[in-house]
């Protein structure tokens, strides 16, 4: 049996350990340190964030964003609903009410028109609008972000855009996650990059940092006995995982132009079979093909396709099942058009790490081939 292939392993640069020791040389295993303070800094180095804060998932950085801009108890709040559980289980810690907006097929992202319409109806009826948008960059392809944020901010909207797949990613060369009022990138296991687990939380917004960075450590007010006004969290990244996070750093820009050569190397690959529709990458945009997703032709099932490659050893995965149609969310209301289910129903995430070799690829999309020509 070959070993197995991976849908997105962590994939080391090289200097981790040397800071991890860092770490331990100086004895600033916690709290904090050094390496936080240096990852934070690559971060906004990278992005062109103006704040960063290290935490420990992508999803407490989204949660903190909502906590931040004082969005709780019954407070509608937007989301796409093609995304990852993680950009929407806040909503519900904060006992809010949320409203899945669907997809369209350009981007695969959230479909402009279809909060427009939404939003511009609310106001013509003087309902109430949502507090905020949580918007999706889904595979590391950005959406159409440009519009997204006009909309937002033309009905006073707080958009706050989970970029946790889409470090790397830009729309006019700006990076995914720095357009909204607050960003979110993971370094969960599978992602672009890893720390073993972990997020950051990005804004141009000093003061929403500063809060977002009180709330992190149990939001303990400055007096040696630990004041507290309001209640926070145990969030905060340490000093040892930070160590990973810099080395992966240095090594981003090569890991993104690598899964971008996968994807194309994908596409020529599978182009003798027309049927296949690959995520597309909108106009003025520039993905970092976290993972390279596609759409089968009708004839054969994804369990088929994912289970023939299993057979092999090889590990892939349907695309994400939409929030609204998941039974957690069974009462939620949205705009839904039927985009997403057919992503769910007919596509794939192909492994895409970035120390596939070619040959390993080549050989993925022939078993693919061979698959699809079964009657
Ligand atoms: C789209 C999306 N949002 C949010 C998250 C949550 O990030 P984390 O796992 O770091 O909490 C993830 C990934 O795990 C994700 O893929």
């Amino acid at each position: 049996m070959n070993n197995r292939i991976f849908l997105s392993p962590p994939h080391m640069g090289g200097n981790e350990q040397t800071y991890i020791n860092e770490a331990f040389q100086s004895n600033y295993i916690a709290p904090l340190g050094h390496n936080v303070d240096l990852f934070e800094q690559q971060i906004k180095d990278f992005t062109g964030a103006k704040y960063a804060l290290a935490l420990t998932s992508g999803t407490a950085a989204i949660h903190l964003a909502l906590r931040v801009l004082g969005i709780k108890d019954g407070d509608e709040v937007m989301a796409s609903t093609f995304t990852f559980i993680g950009s929407v289980a806040p909503i519900l810690y904060e006992r809010c009410v949320p409203f899945f907006i669907d997809s369209d097929t350009s981007s695969w992202n959230l479909d402009p028109d279809l909060l427009e319409e939404e939003l511009a109806k609310r106001y013509a009826k003087g309902k109430k609008q949502p507090k905020a948008l949580i918007l999706t960059h889904l595979y590391g392809q950005s959406a159409h972000i440009l519009r997204i944020k006009a909309i937002c901010e033309q009905y006073g909207v707080h958009l706050i855009e989970d970029a946790a797949e889409s470090l790397g990613a830009t729309m006019a060369g700006k990076h995914t996650g720095t357009f909204g009022k607050m960003g979110i990138y993971s370094f969960n296991g599978n992602k672009i990059i890893t720390t073993s687990g972990g997020g950051v939380l990005v804004s141009n917004d000093e003061r929403l940092i500063a809060h977002a960075r009180h709330l992190s450590t149990q939001a303990r007010d400055a007096a040696s006995h630990y004041e507290h006004t309001e209640y926070g969290y145990n969030y905060r990244m340490s000093n040892i995982i930070a160590g990973i996070g810099r080395g992966q750093m240095e090594v981003l820009s090569d890991r993104v132009k690598r899964r971008k050569e996968i994807f194309d190397l994908y596409v020529h690959e599978l182009s003798t079979v027309p049927e296949i529709v690959f995520m597309p990458e909108i106009e003025n945009s520039s993905g970092n093909r976290w993972l390279t997703t596609l759409l089968l032709p009708k004839h054969v099932s994804v369990e088929t396709l994912r289970l023939s490659l299993e057979e092999h050893n090889i590990e892939s995965r349907p695309l994400w099942k939409p929030m609204h149609a998941q039974p957690l969310f069974s009462n939620a209301n949205g705009c839904i058009n039927g985009i997403s289910d057919n992503f769910f129903a007919q596509g794939i995430c192909l492994p895409s790490g970035s120390s596939l070799r070619n040959e390993e690829v080549t050989r993925v999309a022939s078993l693919i081939k061979q698959t699809l020509s079964l009657p």
